[in-house]
């Protein structure tokens, strides 16, 4: 029998894709906004890469250490190699933490609103939600998630920038932040928009990891580097 968790929730219905879409509405020109995607398509050097790549590999297995983008991560983002998780996009991701962290029973807090699938693979491995409303000018409210902890909480997902609202918290704040939370609460910082900020010349959470083993960070090549098709999203953990 299904967990009822699974039986419970809603159906999700996939949107049509951009052509079925501009077809149905008889429209030459369509920009698909609900998925985030990159408008500008993907780099013309990405392109090439894949023409010259020749598919004479495709019938052997990758390497499922992922080592060469696994080292050249690493050496981008100055992070050991072994704190690199990577996932079929973040998606996997999320649902990998929920179903690694997560027990029935536990708190798990969100934005209200916030991007939805947080909940949703939470909710699957039975945990509570606990939604905390942005502030009014849509900005994810950390003072009222230092209040929301209690000692049911497991998870804290805050999305930044924030997925729908579009706003941003701070490295400091989220220092601030993480020093009122309890070392057994993880905290995951999604940064699958974070290369679209422009107010900090280094607007990453990342660098709070030496501080917080309890700080997750998670990337994405989905958005800014327009690889959405390509399913390759990341995590950066504690290695311990
Ligand atoms: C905040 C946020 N995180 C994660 C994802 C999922 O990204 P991926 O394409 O890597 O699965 C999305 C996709 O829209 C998103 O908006």
């Amino acid at each position: 029998m299904v967990k009822k968790a699974i039986a419970d929730l809603k159906p999700y219905t996939p949107e049509d894709t951009l052509d079925a879409l501009k077809q149905r509405e008889g429209l030459s020109k369509l920009v698909r906004l609900s998925a985030n995607e990159n408008a500008f398509g993907t780099s013309p050097r990405v392109a090439e890469a894949l023409s010259k790549w020749g598919f004479t590999g495709a019938n052997r297995y990758p390497d499922s250490n992922m080592t060469t983008l696994r080292e050249a991560i690493a050496s981008r983002l100055n992070v050991s190699a072994d704190a690199l998780v990577f996932g079929n996009g973040l998606d996997e991701i999320l649902a990998l933490l929920s179903r690694t962290l997560v027990e029935p029973g536990d708190d798990v807090i969100v934005a209200e609103p916030t991007f939805s699938e947080y909940a949703l693979n939470a909710v699957v491995e039975g945990a509570t939600m606990v939604d905390v409303s942005v502030d009014s000018d849509g900005v994810t409210d950390l003072a009222s998630f230092t209040n929301a902890i209690t000692p049911k909480t497991r998870m804290i997902w805050i999305c930044n920038p924030n997925n729908p609202t579009g706003t941003f918290v701070s490295k400091a704040e989220i220092a601030a932040f993480m020093k009122t939370v309890p070392a057994s609460v993880t905290v995951i910082v999604d940064e699958a928009y974070i290369d679209f900020t422009t107010v900090e010349d280094d607007p990453s959470a990342l660098s709070l990891m030496a501080q917080f083993d309890n700080l997750v960070v998670l990337r994405t090549f989905s958005k800014a580097y327009g690889l959405a098709n390509f399913r390759v999203g990341f995590a950066i953990v504690s290695p311990t």
